[in-house]
């Protein structure tokens, strides 16, 4: 859906409902009767209006992931719950400087966050590129996770796999098991991808093929970078090139090491999957067929703003921490905080002044990576486990690695209201490690 105008109107239905998955027929939720929910197409400057149903059995709302959009009112508001039955109309409004790039919505309402979100809930937002860069086609990839019984249920979630993020038996692209995607040699592809997973890592590989990384999330590098392979936490997209190369290739998701809560347990407490799993074959690609001429240089992008210049107005330490003894959802047996505490949304955790560039340190004192998101807010990274960054990277979910740390500036240039920041491993986001932050 494209916004015509300077505007987008729709409606989402969040209901539960039958849907094809790999061939089977799953109970899941989704958003009018899809998964993943329809790709919403905006430019800098629209306005988007989602009036947004609940046909669940729970509460449930919406969150615009890494749009730069006020969070207050009707915007970009997690506090709002819209109760089974009613509707609620969102509006957000970009700013004319809003940068391109592959975002995304999804629910978020506190502690159904990873249940909404595993069943089905989640889609695509692309803010076009002012400057179009040239691609013969341009592919939208939601990948997530879900796991079905022999019914095609979705089973409950044991507190241990809670614990650690739970993570899908099948990991669907586009709601679907490994399709087949096809194209010529030479041909230059644009390809978007959400890691719309509740806790899997993606160390994306696609052997054979030329990939160039335009950005992540909604940084931009200047100059692309030839890459092999791409990881992206929970939350996080990549915006990429791909030139086509003749054969047949394979998205894969490869192992990825997010750390064990094991130790903590007291017990054996199994590797993290991303290793236990293996890897996952995401998408087929077959490229043949008469060859096109070679695709054309890519643009150079404008510089990113860099933060490292910037006088910093005030620094923080944020500590992610995983400990015995909280009461954690149904298990009663982890807790997990942020500076000691869990997520109360009736509590301000830091209040920052509108017009400031502030530092954070975001410290993991736990044996498991934080992938950690600011709502509203890019971040900049200037440090991630010890090494400084070379360029000016911005992301909105960072990762901070298992006993590591990540340093980040963020310029909290304008909008005031109320939002939250939290690990985007959303089984530990429901358990309580978010805090609420405001701009005045
Ligand atoms: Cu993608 Cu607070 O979320
Ligand atoms: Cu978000
Ligand atoms: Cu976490």
């Amino acid at each position: 859906l494209r916004s015509a105008n300077g505007r987008l109107q729709l409606r989402l239905d969040a209901a539960p409902g039958t849907i094809e998955i790999g061939g089977r027929t799953a109970n899941a939720l989704s958003f009018n009767g899809g998964i993943p929910g329809p790709t919403l197409r905006l430019k800098a400057g629209d306005r988007l209006g989602v009036t947004l149903h609940n046909g669940l059995e729970d509460p449930t709302n919406l969150h615009v992931h890494g749009l730069h959009v006020s969070p207050e009112g009707n915007g970009d508001n997690p506090f709002v719950t819209v109760v089974p039955g009613e509707t609620f109309d969102y509006e957000f409004q970009l700013p004319a400087d809003h940068p391109p790039g592959a975002f995304w919505y999804h629910p978020h309402h506190h502690g159904l966050v990873a249940d909404q979100i595993f069943g089905g809930l989640y889609g695509a937002i692309i803010v076009e590129d002012p400057e179009p860069i040239e691609a013969v086609r341009e592919r939208v990839l939601v990948i997530s996770d879900i796991t079905l019984d022999g019914q095609g249920r979705i089973p409950s979630v044991a507190p241990m796999e809670q614990m650690m993020g739970r993570e899908g038996e099948l990991v669907l692209v586009n709601g679907q098991v490994n399709p087949l995607l096809s194209a010529r040699p030479g041909e230059r592809e644009r390809w978007r991808i959400v890691n719309a997973c509740v806790s899997r890592y993606l160390r994306l590989r696609l052997d054979g093929q030329q990939m160039q990384l335009l950005g992540i999330d909604s940084g931009r590098f200047a100059t692309p970078e030839a890459v092999e392979d791409i990881v992206l936490t929970p939350g996080n997209r990549a915006d990429l090139l791909v030139t086509m190369v003749e054969g047949l290739a394979v998205l894969e998701a490869q192992p990825y090491d997010r750390g064990r809560a094991g130790g903590m347990m007291g017990g054996s407490g199994q590797p993290r999957s991303g290793t236990a799993a293996g890897r996952a074959r995401l998408a087929t690609l077959t490229v043949a067929g008469e060859p096109v001429t070679a695709a054309p240089e890519v643009p150079v992008q404008p510089a990113p703003r860099d933060l490292r210049g910037s006088t910093v107005t005030a620094r923080r330490e944020l500590t992610f921490a995983m400990g015995m003894g909280g009461m954690m959802g149904s298990g009663g047996m982890m807790s997990f905080t942020i500076n000691g505490q869990r997520f109360d949304g009736e509590r301000v955790d830091i209040t920052v002044e509108a017009g400031s560039v502030e530092e954070w340190t975001l410290r993991n004192t736990s044996p498991m990576d934080h992938p950690v998101h600011l709502h509203v807010w890019p971040m900049q990274v200037v440090e991630s486990d010890g090494g400084a960054s070379g360029a000016a990277i911005w992301r909105d979910v960072v990762n901070v690695p298992a006993r590591g740390q990540a340093r980040v500036r963020i310029a909290f240039d304008d909008y005031t209201g109320r939002s939250v920041y939290h690990c985007h491993i959303l089984d530990h986001e429901d358990e309580g490690m978010m805090g609420v932050i405001e701009a005045r």
